[in-house]
């Protein structure tokens, strides 16, 4: 199967993105394995016709809105986010009349129609940096993830409206679990996802997205790290850091990630289908928000 999907990517000049969480045996056959932003960053920078995206639909959204002339393909077009699901561009503009004079930032996880009405996008990495970098604004409305929203206004001066969402796989994590896990591990460090929730945060010694988890676990003395986000990261950090020990989450699973099979990713590349396209008017104003965070980080 690999070979076949090897000689297919050469056959259509293709390239393979996943994400961190995706399963072993894709991240293993990928071109770039990395976490929303630097995925963003590889599909516009990247020179191939076709983007197999391993992922879910936002980030192959994100693709197309950067290089609408390449082909993004989703392996499997149900590979959603639950997250981006809990907001929708009619309420957003409902929350935009509530609150006149504020900016809205908008966590890349969300539609694309979301991002075309938001002055700004972030992901995990930047989310600080991007809030921080309007100027004029004290009031933001951060959408849709709640927990990042308010671990980003713990750390700045700004004003941040929350938005009624959540990541299940990160809000679901307990304090219960972690505190356990502490116990059976006495000298590990604890590194959590911004999307885990506020009392979940209080717990960690570092609160990291997924590509400065991995920065995080190499530079890092301890030889013991619980991993506070999706399991798939574990595979990821093992392999790199293969003399540490990484403790996983219980149930921190994202099924929307673990979707996409090598199988798939062969039929996808055979016939190109299922593609993700923004529509035009939505994509070029999307566009503007997604490069003004590019700007930023
Ligand atoms: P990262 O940007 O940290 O990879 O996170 C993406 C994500 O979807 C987390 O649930």
């Amino acid at each position: 199967m690999e070979e076949r999907i090897k000689k297919l990517k050469k056959e259509k000049n293709a390239v393979i993105l996943a994400h961190n969480y995706q399963p072993p045996e894709i991240q293993d056959i990928a071109d770039f394995v990395g976490d929303s932003l630097e995925l963003s960053r590889k599909a516009a920078s990247v020179d191939a016709e076709v983007i197999v995206f391993c992922g879910v639909y936002f980030m192959a959204e994100t693709a197309n809105i950067l290089s609408p002339e390449k082909v993004t393909l989703l392996p499997d077009i149900y590979a959603g986010c639950q997250l981006a699901d809990m907001i929708t561009v009619q309420a957003l503009r409902e929350k935009k009349k509530e609150y006149p004079g504020a900016a809205v930032v908008c966590y890349v996880n969300s539609p694309a129609a979301v991002k075309a009405e938001s002055d700004i996008c972030c992901t995990s990495a930047n989310a600080l940096a991007v809030v921080n970098s309007l100027k004029d604004f004290d009031k933001i409305i951060f959408v849709p993830d709640k927990n990042l929203g308010s671990y980003v206004a713990s750390k700045t001066s700004k004003e941040i409206i929350l938005w009624d969402g959540y990541c299940p796989t990160h809000n679901d994590i307990e304090v219960g679990q972690i505190a356990k896990l502490k116990e059976n591990y006495p000298h590990a460090v604890f590194m959590a996802h911004p999307e885990c929730r506020p009392e979940v945060l209080a717990l960690a010694d570092e609160v990291l997205g997924t590509s400065d988890m991995l920065k995080f676990a190499s530079k890092s003395s301890a030889n013991e790290i619980i991993v506070g986000t999706e399991e798939g990261m574990v595979y990821r950090l093992q392999k790199d850091n293969p003399e540490k020990k990484f403790i996983k989450i219980e149930r921190a699973i994202c099924k929307d990630m673990k979707i996409i099979t090598l199988d798939k990713i062969e039929k996808s590349l055979k016939n190109l289908e299922p593609k993700v396209v923004v529509p035009n008017e939505v994509r070029v104003k999307a566009k503007e928000s997604v490069n003004r965070m590019m700007k930023i980080s």
